[in-house]
């Protein structure tokens, strides 16, 4: 019990209860590259929650060596479960490998870089647009129903506020965010919090864990972002074990940000690809999620609104140019005059729902609820 004693008592209640926790606590673990008892060390909870990640002396000699069979070999002994999930980034470590240089430089930059830089644009300031539709993301949390013990996912988790209502309920949570920078401010958050959650940068069309890793999968507002849909849905199922648990928010169809994409920001963006990428808003109907989800999936649908309030449009606007980073990119590269242009457009689109008290903007959303196959 060397680790727990090092743990603070709000650490131990957070993660104490995770499999692997427990494990990483029941045995003395040795270093990854010396194979020494590792007690010394620090037990930081984000670490004793996340096994896979090697543990070693802060100042082993034997370090630069490590990663040799003895130190894989470590690492798998400390969970089942993530040894599962290193075996599964190998391989797919070494499919990425073989494609020439120049493709993957291509791949990166176009696919995945530019998006999630997008994404992280506004950094840790991201977490006050979750606070936005926080009572949302406790819906779905809450549909969710994570136990003690069981291991669940968020996809596409942006600073993490779900993963962290998850972890809340006693789970062992990892959350998953192709964005650095959320995740970045995913884990410091959580560490301030002293939460144990496995945060990881990760594309939701290949995600980084074995198939079956997890008893429940969830992503509010997150995995809709994905631009190939139907293998971002089949992640899910393949992440997820058979009879496990699928939570999912996603704004409806015809929802007023749906529209408001539709009448103010699409005046704003440069012209769409061809083929335009794939709505968000086209995942809001029971149709559409039945044809994404139900193939892995027995389905639930559940619908809620969440209702922005805050003073006027302008703190409205003030809110999405600091913390909704699609937005800070967007405004960068307009000139002046269309950044006051796209202002005034977005203020008078929210003045449409004041009230005697304020602004009062109703988004209706639906909740999947899904059991696996
Ligand atoms: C509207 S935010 C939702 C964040 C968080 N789930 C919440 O409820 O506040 C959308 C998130 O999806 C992430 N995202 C979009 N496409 C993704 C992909 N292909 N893989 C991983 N994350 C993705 C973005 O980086 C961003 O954090």
């Amino acid at each position: 019990m060397a680790s727990a004693r090092r743990c603070s008592p709000e650490v131990t209640k957070a993660v104490g209860r995770s499999p692997q926790h427990a494990s990483a606590n029941r045995k003395v673990p040795s270093c990854t590259a010396c194979g020494e008892d590792t007690r010394r060390t620090r037990c930081d909870s984000a670490d004793a929650n996340r096994p896979a990640r090697a543990r070693t002396h802060p100042d082993c000699p034997s370090k630069a060596t490590g990663h040799g069979v003895a130190h894989f070999r470590s690492r798998i002994w400390f969970s089942g479960l993530s040894a599962r999930g290193l075996l599964y980034r190998e391989a797919s470590r070494r499919r990425i490998m073989k494609v020439p240089l120049s493709e993957r430089a291509t791949l990166m930059r176009n696919e995945v870089w530019t998006a999630a830089s997008s994404w992280g644009a506004a950094g840790s300031a991201y977490e006050r647009f979750s606070e936005h539709f926080a009572d949302a993301l406790h819906h779905c949390a809450q549909r969710l129903a994570p136990r003690a013990r069981e291991s669940i996912l968020d996809v596409a988790t942006g600073t993490g506020w779900t993963a962290r209502l998850l972890a809340s309920r006693a789970a062992t949570v990892s959350g998953v965010d192709y964005s650095e920078e959320l995740i970045t401010a995913a884990k410091a958050i959580a560490r301030d919090r002293r939460l144990g959650i496995a945060f990881e940068v990760g594309d939701a069309h290949d995600l980084p864990y074995a198939d079956h890793s997890f008893d429940g999968v969830c992503s509010t507002f997150g995995v809709i972002f994905a631009s190939d849909p139907e293998l971002a849905a089949r992640e899910l199922g393949r992440v997820c074990r058979p009879r496990g648990r699928l939570a999912l928010a996603v704004w409806a169809k015809d929802c007023v940000l749906a529209t408001m994409a539709r009448e103010v920001f699409t005046r704003f963006s440069p012209p769409p690809s061809d083929p335009p990428p794939p709505s968000p808003y086209a995942w809001g109907s029971e149709d559409r999620m039945r044809e994404l989800l139900e193939p892995a999936f027995d389905l639930y649908f559940e619908r809620g609104c969440s209702v922005l309030r805050e003073p006027d449009g302008d703190s409205v606007w003030r809110l999405w140019e600091q913390a909704h980073g699609l937005t800070v990119t967007r405004l960068a590269r307009l000139d002046d005059a269309s950044k006051s242009a796209f202002r005034d457009a977005f203020i008078d689109f929210h003045e449409r729902f004041r009230t005697p008290v304020g602004i009062a903007m109703p988004r209706d959303y639906i909740v999947a609820v899904g059991t696996r196959r």
